[in-house]
Order: C-alpha cells, then structure tokens, then sequence
C-alpha cells in the first residue's frame, strides 16, 4: 500500500484544551503545513490516469467515438467505451438502498444530461489520458435538450428528498384560507446549485486479487464499502475505504458516483492501480447538485395576524433516468403554527444530471421561499416580522402535537433581535439610508434543521500507560469531526484530550455512520459515549473486585472516571490511576464497545429539530441597483455544543452560504445546447471575502434530555436555513421590491429604486 493511513489520522494535541479556550482543530497543523494527504496526493506504484470523456450534448446518443485514435496515442494503455466495459454484479441501474442512485457507467450510447461520461480513458501519465480523451471525437445523434419547467416531463413522485413523503396535509387548507381575513399567495423560484467542495471527486483504486482499497473522499464509509462490494461482486470486508481528510463534501461525497465506480473497473480489468480525478468542469453534471424549484405558498391568516392555513407547493426538477427531488415543501411542516397546513411536490423531468442531497437539502430551498412568504404575510397584517412570528410560534409540532426534545427557539429570537438592534426597525420600507444615500433595510428569518440519527458504533481500548485509543470509520468534511469526536471520547474516559489517540476516516473501524444530515456528531458522538463508559464500566470491574485496589467493594456504581483515575463517590481519597489498575491485573488493555441507535420510542414521541433566527442588513445603491449585506447575526439552539469555537464555525460558513443562495449561486443552462454556461469557478459565482459581512453567530443555551445520551442536536447545515429570506426581506424592507427569485439579480430591482 502506498501510504499507512493510520500515520495519517491527527495525533493528540494540547492546542486550547488548556487554555480555558475550546479546542481548535485537531488536523489543522497537518493541513496548514501541507502533511494531510487527500485521496488524489496518492500514488501507489505502476498507478495508471484516468480521464473521463464527458458528453457535450444534453440528449440524443453517441454514434461514434474514435477509440482507435485515442489508442494510438502515446501512453494510452485502454479506453472503456459500452462495447468493452466490463460487467458488474449489481446492475447499475437499480439502486442500492438506502441512498442509492442509479450511476451511470457506460451501460449504452444514450445521453441523458451534459456531462455524462462517455469513454473513460487510461493511460500511463495524465497527459496522455486527457490528450487520448481529446482523440475521441464524438458524434452525436442529437436531440433537443429539454431545459426548462415548460418543456420537461412532471410527474407525482413517490417520494422526495431521501425517503421523505411527498405530501403531508393537517386540517383543511381550503376552509382555513377561505375563512381567513387576509390572503398571500406568491410564487418563488430558485436555481440550481452545485456543490463545488474545493476538492474535486477523486479517487485512487488499488486491487489486490479479490480486495479493493479506496483512497476516496467519502461521507458514508460503511455504506459506500458495502455498495462497492455489490457492485464488484465481493464481499464487503474485501473493500477498505481511506478517507482521512476530505476538501469539503456537502452531501456530494455522501453518494456513489459513476466516475469512481468506472475507475474501479478500470483498475480491476487493467490490474493495476487507476487514480481518477474530476476536473472542476466535470462536476457539474454526474456528482449531483441541488435541484432547481418552482414553489408556490398560500397563506392565510385572522384579523389578529394568527395563521389558518399554510400551503406549500412544490414543483422540483431532477433528471430523466432517476427520482431524487428536492423536498421544498416540506420546510413548512414543523415552524408555525397553523390549524390547516398542506406540503406536496411534484416532479418535473429535465435532461439534467441527478440532483442529490446538498447541504440542508429542502430545507435551504424551501426556507428561503418559506420565510419571504411569512415576511410577506406579516406585511399583509401591518405587523412587524417578529411579532408575526411570535404570534404563530409553535408550541408542539404543527398537526400532530408531539412535544419539541427542546426549542430555544423564543430566546433565538430575542438574543438575536437584541444583538442586531432589530427593536428599531421601522415598519415600512424605503424608511433608512445611510451617509452615502444607499438605501438601508433589516430582514429576518427562522432557521430550523431536523436532527436525524445515523446507526453508528465505536470502540475504546484502555491502554496500559493510562492512554486511550477511540476508533469509529467516521468523515471529517472540514466540519471539524476529527476534533469534536475526540473530545467527547476523552471526557467518557475522564482523560485529557491529549492522552486520547482518534482514528477516524478509515472503513474497516468500527461504522461511523453518515456524516451528514448534521447529525455526525450526535450519531458518531453518542456511540463513542458509549464506548468510553463501557470501557471504563470495565476497568470498574477489574478494580473494585480487587482486594488490593483502594476501590475494592465500591462496585461499578460507587466510582467514577476523572483525570486518568478511577475515583470513588463516597470517599475521594480513595482512588487509583488507570495504569496501576491494568498493570496489577497484568492487562495491556480493556477494550469497551458501543453502538448508538434512536430509540423509537424517541424517535416517534418527539420532534426534534435544531433551530435558530437569522438577521441581516443589506445595502443598496439606488442608482446602480447593486446589493451588498452588510450586517448578519444568526442566533442558534442545538442543544449542547460540544465545541463552540468549531460549531460557530459552522454556523458562519452555513450564514455565508445563505449569502451565496441570496445573491450569488446559480448554474446557468443554455436553453439551445442545454449545457451549464458557467460550469467552473469564475462564472459560477459564490461570494468572495469582500462579499461577507461582519457575520455574527450567538450560541443560544439549550439543554435537551432526549435527544440522545449526549444531549447533541447539529450544526453543519442550519446556517443556511433562514439566512437567504432573511436577505431577500431586507432588500424589500430597503427597496419596497419584493424579490421572489434566487439569486436577487439587480435587474429585479432596477427602475424600482428612485
Ligand atoms: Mo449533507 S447534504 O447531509 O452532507
């Protein structure tokens, strides 16, 4: 193997665990001093260059390829076209639950969307591949690209997002708003995105007979091992995912992709190692993205400003071949309160790549037009935006009245409105400017993220010199997992942070679960809990049996772990360090073991959901139309926070990307050729520092019992969630234009401002 991923994982550090401050990240030296290895810095011997050849057309078929040129090249070693590619033992266009997508491996000449692979080129350098991929010269048989909500196909989906319903209704709609004093009903549109992690999909397959080593960037160890089995035809066990570090992943790297399936082939039939690397261009296309919307919401409310109906619709697009809709509607169901409230989608078939799960998928996209509307609504009423939301805040779930595990949601609210200063907000818009004549306007919205768990385990191993040793096949994402995980392996074991070794990002540890759906660190988290008690409960045992130990006849329950010692609760004189308990039993080690599910109970008798409130100033110049944000402070409740420092992070880098959703994503599709017109990271724009504000993140207290054994909600994706209405409010609050397309572009806003 051409590197021991074990040197790899972050070693122990002291760096703020000391200091009284939170931790910083505990791989940040390695990368900053550029000793992180990532899956394409790795080159095993007689490695062979994979180049993916991607179709320049959005639909028709591929009639010719000039394989014999591209062969002739100097170095190409093979190229893989339909005709020559090898079988797989799990068909590829059935997926494999439970996150499966049909991939697209050269099964035939037929093109769905741009971008799809069509020849896969090998070759002894990266050179001779991409010049061999050149070679090929498609011909294509072309038919008109459908690229639009007028031309594509729609369709009643059977579900949406990942295994979600389609439809949720409670109480009657129709009645509420025909009951209701006032009515708004708008429609909203937002784009397509993609996910563009900094590092590119890349990986590196290595087989040694029947056994296949990955170096990949990947978010579902355990799964993608298992689906990688199936579609090679051996047996999991055989297959070893390395992915210490991955350059960001926001869902992307959560799914199986056709690229990576058809390097492996590659390897396997060349019998040698394949890396392949996708360019920035080919990831828009056979890696997902965040399926464009078309939503429509009704709202109804009493002459008090109390909601009686709220309905959200749905209509989103993904591709020709697969299913995967954004769930939009569904960001209605669990924020306010109203007696009738309906979410459904449509589907609507485009000849466009798939669109997967990208970060706070439904929930950013359906927020964003979601918190417009409630800001529309409380226009509608006369009433500030916040007292409209107080006014309809709910105390239980909406419709089926499960208890919130917890919902601070009330003191977000208040620390955020007060950190910004919202108390003075005028009520209309067109009301502020500042000293240059900019016109000045204040918008608010609600976050909320579910806090799903993911089946995960872990084991500890109590070493003989009193260290520890916490395995669990988890993903840091640059989330800061590496970090957060160890910390709470090192309190269930009463160590220093220091004295406890992690190892992570490798498959053959013990299932880490997803790290995704903001849940990593509660699922991951909750098991290595368990694993820490377990290994101390049976340290306990050794000692408290043993006549020669100070703890001798405190059974399990009378002593507790602290400072490398097992400590009795009666008597704290009496104790013993870790290492004299293993060394008079002759032990080297104990080793404890834990899985973490939800308990269904749980898991049905509560809503669980992290929550937040975001506010934010733009500024506007009135001649030119331009917007900057110039102000955000979010504040946000996820129970408790492990590492404050990290999780602020990750409510700062979630804010700016709702600055990004605001004003800046959107892939672009060119309606004659149907081929993305921005597909690199010049023209598909993404704010740049200039871009952000001062961006504040207030880490509102919340302490919930149920959630799991830790008390952890999750933080990666609910920054998003909220902020973008949040902006759009305070462009209209500015301007008196409402925008209700994403990105806000100046042309919604030009001829409306003087
Ligand atoms: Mo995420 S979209 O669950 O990585």
């Amino acid at each position: 193997m051409p590197h021991d991923v074990l040197s790899q994982m972050p070693r122990p550090t002291r760096f703020g665990s000391n200091d009284g401050q939170p931790p910083t990240r505990r791989d940040g030296e390695l990368k900053v001093t550029g000793r992180a290895v990532y899956a394409a810095d790795n080159h095993p011997d007689r490695m062979l260059y994979a180049v993916i050849a991607a179709s320049r057309i959005a639909r028709g078929r591929v009639v010719a390829l000039d394989v014999a040129a591209a062969k002739a090249h100097p170095g190409v070693v093979e190229v893989l076209t339909p005709d020559n590619r090898p079988a797989l033992a799990h068909d590829p266009n059935e997926k494999i639950p439970p996150f499966g997508f049909r991939i697209e491996v050269l099964q035939d000449d037929t093109v769905r969307y741009p971008g799809q692979p069509i020849a896969l080129v090998v070759a002894e350098t990266l050179e001779a591949a991409t010049e061999g991929a050149a070679l090929l010269d498609p011909r294509y048989e072309t038919l008109p690209a459908r690229t639009s909500r007028d031309d594509g196909e729609r369709f009643a989906p059977q579900a949406v997002g990942v295994g979600s319903p389609p439809r949720t209704s409670y109480g009657d709609v129709e009645a509420g708003l025909a009951e209701a004093a006032r009515v708004v009903e708008a429609d909203y549109v937002t784009p397509a995105q993609y996910h563009n992690a900094m590092e590119p999909h890349a990986v590196v397959a290595e087989w040694d007979g029947d056994r296949l080593t990955l170096d990949m960037p990947n978010q579902a160890l355990a799964l993608s091992a298992a689906s990688y089995a199936a579609y090679f035809g051996v047996p999991p066990g055989n297959v070893t995912i390395r992915s210490p570090f991955l350059g960001g992943g926001f869902g992307s790297k959560a799914i199986l992709n056709g690229p990576q399936v058809l390097a492996i082939m590659a390897a396997r039939m060349l019998d040698r190692p394949v890396k392949l690397v996708l360019t920035r261009a080919q990831m828009y296309g056979p890696v997902g993205h965040r399926g464009q919307t078309w939503q429509s919401l009704r709202l109804g409310m009493d002459g008090d400003g109390r909601l009686t109906a709220l309905h959200h619709r749905s209509l989103s697009a993904t591709s020709t071949f697969d299913d995967f809709l954004e769930p939009a509607a569904n960001a209605s169901l669990p924020l306010y309160a109203s007696p009738a409230i309906l979410a459904e989608h449509e589907g609507l078939r485009l000849d466009t790549g798939t669109p997967g799960p990208m970060r706070a998928p439904g929930e950013a996209s359906g927020s964003a037009a979601l918190e417009v509307a409630i800001d529309e609504a409380a226009e509608a009423c006369g009433m500030d935006p916040l007292a409209f939301r107080l006014l309809n805040y709910a105390e239980t779930e909406p419709g089926n009245g499960k208890p919130f595990s917890s919902k601070a949601l009330r003191a977000c609210y208040e620390d955020g409105a007060r950190r910004f200063g919202w108390a003075d907000r005028p009520l209309e818009p067109r009301r502020m400017r500042d000293e240059t004549g900019f016109l000045v306007g204040w918008g608010m919205g609600t976050a909320v993220f579910p806090c799903p768990h993911f089946p995960a385990e872990a084991r500890a191993t109590l070493r003989a010199d009193g260290t520890a040793l916490v395995e669990t096949a988890g993903a840091d994402m640059g989330q800061g997992a590496w970090t957060a995980l160890a910390q709470i392996a090192a309190e269930s074991l009463g160590l220093d942070l220091d004295q406890v070794e992690f190892h992570s990002g490798l498959s053959t540890l013990p299932n880490g679960g997803v790290a995704g759906g903001s849940a990593h660190t509660a699922s991951a988290g909750s098991a290595i809990d368990g694993a820490g008690r377990n290994a101390i409960a049976r340290l306990a045992e050794i000692a408290t049996a043993d006549p020669a130990s100070p703890l001798f006849g405190a059974g399990n329950i009378g002593v507790e772990a602290r400072g490398g010692r097992l400590v009795r609760r009666d008597d704290e004189s009496r104790s013993e360090r870790y290492a004299d308990i293993l060394a008079r039993a002759g032990q080297s080690a104990v080793v404890g073991f834990a899985k973490a599910e939800r308990d269904p109970s749980t898991a049905s008798g509560y809503a669980m959901y992290s929550h937040g409130a975001v506010f934010a100033e733009v500024k506007i110049d009135p001649s030119l139309g331009q917007m900057r944000v110039t102000r955000l402070v979010g504040a946000f409740a996820a129970g408790r926070i492990i590492n404050p420092r990290l999780a602020r992070s990750q409510y700062l880098g979630g804010m700016i990307w709702g600055v990004s959703f605001a004003l800046h994503e959107e892939a672009v599709t060119d309606a004659r050729t149907g081929r993305i017109m921005n597909a690199d990271l010049a023209e598909y724009r993404v704010p740049v520092n200039a871009d952000v504000p001062a961006v504040d993140a207030i880490l509102v207290p919340e302490e919930d019992p149920v959630v799991n054994v830790l008390g952890v909600k999750g933080v990666g994706e609910i920054g998003i969630t909220g902020t973008a209405g949040a902006i759009a409010n305070a462009v209209w609050h500015a301007t008196g234009v409402r925008p209700r397309r994403f990105p806000i572009r100046i042309e919604d806003l030009i001829g409306h401002l003087r």
